[in-house]
């Protein structure tokens, strides 16, 4: 990579940041668009937010991915946030456009995506999640706004109601194990993982409770853990035979769709593939 006196530069925020392979992703795409752009991680403490926003519009930053602990922080100081972002309470990109700043959240449109270049059919479906976060937030507005009648079990109900409530007057929330809950699994037609069960490390060999039999042909479960790529809860749902799908695909396109902001792109035009190449490098 060449810096030259015209590099604009992009970024994620984080605190902590260092894990980040965000940098190895968007610089990889970057590279194959031919941008003079460089994508640099920095770690912004929640008490210097407001001024690490200023310094976007002070440096003549493109804009900047946001994380863990900064989704919600950022938003009082931005100039505009995108709808869908502001029902969420989320941002997780902003774009500067001549010094006015938009935010902006990926999660749901990435998710969609993939599950579009997966083949997947998802509008007016049955759907349960797993889960009661961040993601789960973005994913159950995003499938709800595809007229899918959502469900969502959490270990914490009164959370998993209040994902609920986002995910319009069809959506229901269950208690994690029980009566009900077993029949939202056993009928819904896709099946999303939102938790950190199943992660590596430390939850590696645990899965969301699937009472033995319960997945069956003709579903879809999709895992936002993509690390491993393939965790227990896929391996299991292949077996049962459903068509199972990993949380790679959804991290990259998320991804894209920021870039696409930043360089004003039609999204078929992000290199989407040699996003998801270096993304899989980074993590060996
Ligand atoms: P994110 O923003 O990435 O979605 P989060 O807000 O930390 O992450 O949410 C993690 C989700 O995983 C929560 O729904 C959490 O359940 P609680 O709301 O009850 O905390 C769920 N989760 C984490 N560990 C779990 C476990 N061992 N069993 C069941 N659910 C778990």
């Amino acid at each position: 990579m060449v810096i030259s006196g015209k590099t604009r530069v992009v970024g994620v925020w984080g605190y902590p940041v260092g894990h980040s392979r965000s940098p190895a992703m968007h610089n990889a795409a970057i590279a194959a668009l031919g941008l003079d752009w460089v994508y640099v991680p920095f770690a912004v403490a929640p008490v210097a937010v407001a001024e690490a926003v200023a310094g976007i519009r002070a440096l003549g930053m493109l804009g900047v991915n946001v994380t863990v602990p900064l989704k919600q922080a950022v938003i009082p100081y931005l100039d505009e946030i995108d709808p869908v972002a502001e029902r969420l309470g989320s941002v997780n990109t902003i774009v500067n456009r001549d010094g006015i700043l938009t935010g902006y959240s990926t999660d749901g449109p990435g998710f969609l995506w993939d599950l579009a270049d997966n083949g997947v059919s998802f509008e007016g479906k049955r759907v349960l999640i797993w889960g009661a976060g961040g993601a789960s937030r973005a994913v159950a507005a995003a499938l709800a706004e595809r007229d899918c009648r959502v469900t969502v079990a959490n270990r914490t109900l009164a959370r998993a109601r209040d994902v609920a409530s986002l995910a319009g007057q069809g959506a229901s929330a269950v208690e994690w194990g029980g009566e009900a809950y077993d029949e939202a699994v056993a009928g819904a037609e896709l099946l999303v993982n939102t938790t950190s069960l199943g992660m590596t490390p430390a939850s590696v060999n645990e899965m969301p409770f699937v009472k033995p039999g319960a997945l069956h042909a003709g579903q879809v479960v999709y895992d936002l853990v993509y690390a491993p790529e393939r965790t227990r809860l896929l391996v299991e749902a292949s077996a049962a035979g459903c068509r199972a799908i990993g949380g790679l695909g959804m991290l990259v396109r998320q991804g894209a769709v920021s870039l696409a902001y930043w360089a004003n792109l039609d999204l078929a035009d992000v290199p989407v593939e040699c996003m998801a190449a270096a993304l899989t490098a980074a993590a060996s």
